[in-house]
Formats: structure tokens, sequence, C-alpha cells
């Protein structure tokens, strides 16, 4: 009977089955009621009593095996079947859930992309900076309140060092490397110690414009900003530019769009004005100019900066400002078409 046991052991070792009815066939062959396994198992009230317990042992062992091994090689099967009969390798894939550009991203690219047409090359700087290439480079004065607690965040216990609050810093980083003809477009994030609301937030994104060479003059700027306006906003937009101040341009001016909801008969986007405020914008001031080592006798340049977020409201009306970090996919997902 052991002779035997161990004679099948071997057997069903190296069982094979090349599908479901073979490995069935096998089944059948030693499990099934009339199997061989089962007859061997019936055989086993005529084993003497002082080998029942190592054949008993043998016998259970020879079962488990047979079990194991046969169900394997019905899995086995099952697998190959699948493969070979239900998936149909030519049918179009479940669709595929992509993500979506950020419209932050999307409005940065785009204003990326039209001065890049217009020749000017893309910058950036850190955004955790000093104090030199955010203010001081720039001409701000040394109690100018922009340098205020309240305005900038400080890196702890290092007062020169903290985060960028514009993207004119990258102005400073690229005329300390390089001389003119510079002509930069510097995107990027810059934080404020604000109240976080609806409509202001303690980090935002700008872009900044900067272009330097002989003879650069204000309408070089002026045509600039407007061609940009027209290919941002479409080809019917207006610009209208307001004396204001800077520390770093001398004369500065803010730039007004006709409004991208009335076109600029007077809507409550506008407030009625038929205007909306989207920049920044001026000639860099002589002083910043040496203060990052360009000679001003020789050379000039405009500068402008303008709010990313802004933008972005004025072509989709995002309401709410912080709609742009709470990364609500349903909002972000309205933008899929948008560009
Ligand atoms: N840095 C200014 C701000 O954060 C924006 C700005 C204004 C940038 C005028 C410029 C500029 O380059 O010429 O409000």
């Amino acid at each position: 009977m052991l002779d035997k046991i161990k004679q099948m052991l071997d057997e069903v070792n190296a069982l094979q089955a090349a599908n479901m009815e073979e490995a069935e066939a096998l089944r059948i062959k030693y499990l099934s009621k009339k199997g061989e396994i089962t007859a061997l198992m019936a055989d086993f009230r005529n084993v003497p009593a002082e080998l029942k317990k190592e054949v008993g042992m043998r016998i259970n062992e020879l079962k488990n095996l047979a079990t194991e091994r046969i169900n394997q090689l019905k899995a086995a099967a099952a697998c190959q079947e699948t493969v070979a009969d239900d998936i149909d390798l030519t049918r179009t894939p479940y669709p595929i859930h992509l993500g979506t550009r950020h419209p932050l991203t999307l409005v940065k690219n785009e204003i990326v992309d039209i001065f890049s047409r217009l020749g000017f090359t893309l910058a950036e700087g850190p955004e955790v900076e000093d104090d030199w290439h955010v203010y001081s480079s720039m001409n701000f004065a040394d109690d100018h309140p922009a340098r205020d607690m309240q305005d900038t965040f400080f890196v702890e216990a290092h007062p020169d060092i903290i985060l960028r609050s514009h993207t004119s810093s990258v102005q400073a980083r690229v005329m300390e490397k390089q001389q003119p003809p510079i002509r930069v477009i510097c995107p990027g994030r810059v934080y404020r110690n604000e109240a976080v609301s609806a409509r202001a937030h303690c980090f935002f994104h700008q872009v900044e414009g900067l272009y330097v060479d002989k003879n650069v003059s204000f309408k070089d700027l002026k045509q600039v900003l407007l061609l940009f306006a027209q290919e941002m906003f479409g080809p019917d937009t207006q610009i209208r530019l307001r004396p204001s101040f800077f520390p770093f341009t001398e004369p500065s001016a803010e730039m007004d769009v006709s409004c991208t909801i009335c076109g600029g008969k007077g809507c409550s986007m506008c407030k009625g004005s038929g205007w909306l405020e989207i920049l920044g914008c001026g000639m860099v001031d002589p002083a910043v100019l040496e203060a990052n080592g360009i000679d001003s006798s020789v050379y000039s340049g405009y500068a402008f900066g303008m709010g990313i977020e802004r933008i972005a409201n004025l072509k989709y009306q995002v309401k709410d400002l912080r709609m742009f970090s709470e990364n609500d996919v349903r909002f972000l997902e309205e933008f899929t078409a948008a560009n």
C-alpha cells in the first residue's frame, strides 16, 4: 500500500492539463467517487492496525496534493481561456480620465506665449528671496511701507530673507547677470501677508516683463501692451494708460482695458466705467538700471507687471480667488476645453 501511495504521489506531482476539460478529467480520475484515490481510501480498512497511522497520513497527503495540483491546473486553464476568448484586443479602451491644466497655468501659458511671439524669453527667479532683489535694487526707500511686516513674509530669524512680494525681483536677477539687450517675461508665485478672502490671498501669481536696450521709449511700451491686450482679450480691445507711481519706474502708469464683458458701455463688471485695470508699467527708473550694473546713460528700458489671477478673472469671471487654490476638481474641470 505504501508503495502504491508513493507511486501515485509521483504521478500526481507530474500531472499536466492543456485545458479545462483535461483538468476536470483528472479530477474524475483521482478524486471522484470512483476515483483512484477514493478507492485507495476505501482500502484503508484492510490495512493492518500497526500500519494504519503511517498509511493514513500518507493517504491524506496524497489526497491534499492531488486536490491542490488539480485546482492549480484548473486555475491555469481558466486563465488561459480568458486570455484566449474573453479579451477583445481590438476593443476601444474604457475612457481614461485625463487631468486638466490648472486655469492659472492656462492663462500664464497664454501670456508667456503672446510675449514670446514678440521676442521675449522666459526668465525665472527664486520665491525665497533676499531684501536686495525684492526691494533695495528695485529702488524702494528703506522706510517704504511695502517692506513692512504687514506686507512681507520674513523667513524666521533672517530679517534679510523674505518671500518675494512681487516678480519685479526677477528683473534684478536678470540684469545682474546680463547686459542689454534684455527682453524677458517672468511668471511666478508671489506672497503677501494678507488675510485670505474672496478678493485677496496670501499667495498669488504675477508675470513681469522687462525690456532694456538702446533707445527704448514709452511708445514701444504702449505698442507692446496694446498688442498684448488685443491678443489676450480680442482684436477690438482698447487700452488706456493712467499716470501712477512705482518706485522702480519713472514715469509709471497703470493700464486699463476696455471692459471684457460690455466692451466699454458700462456694466457691473467694470462698475459702469467701461474700463478694467490690468497692470502696472513704466520706464525703468535709471536708478534701478544703475543698481543692477547697467549704464543708464547708454540704455533705457520699460517694465510691466500683472496679476495672473486678475487676468484669469477677467477671462473666466471667477468670483472667489480662493477657488484657484482649493483644488476642487469640479471647478478645475471646467477649464478642460478653454484652451
Ligand atoms: N511689482 C508691481 C506690483 O507687484 C507691479 C508692477 C508695476 C511691475 C509696474 C512692473 C511695473 O514691472 O513697471 O504691484
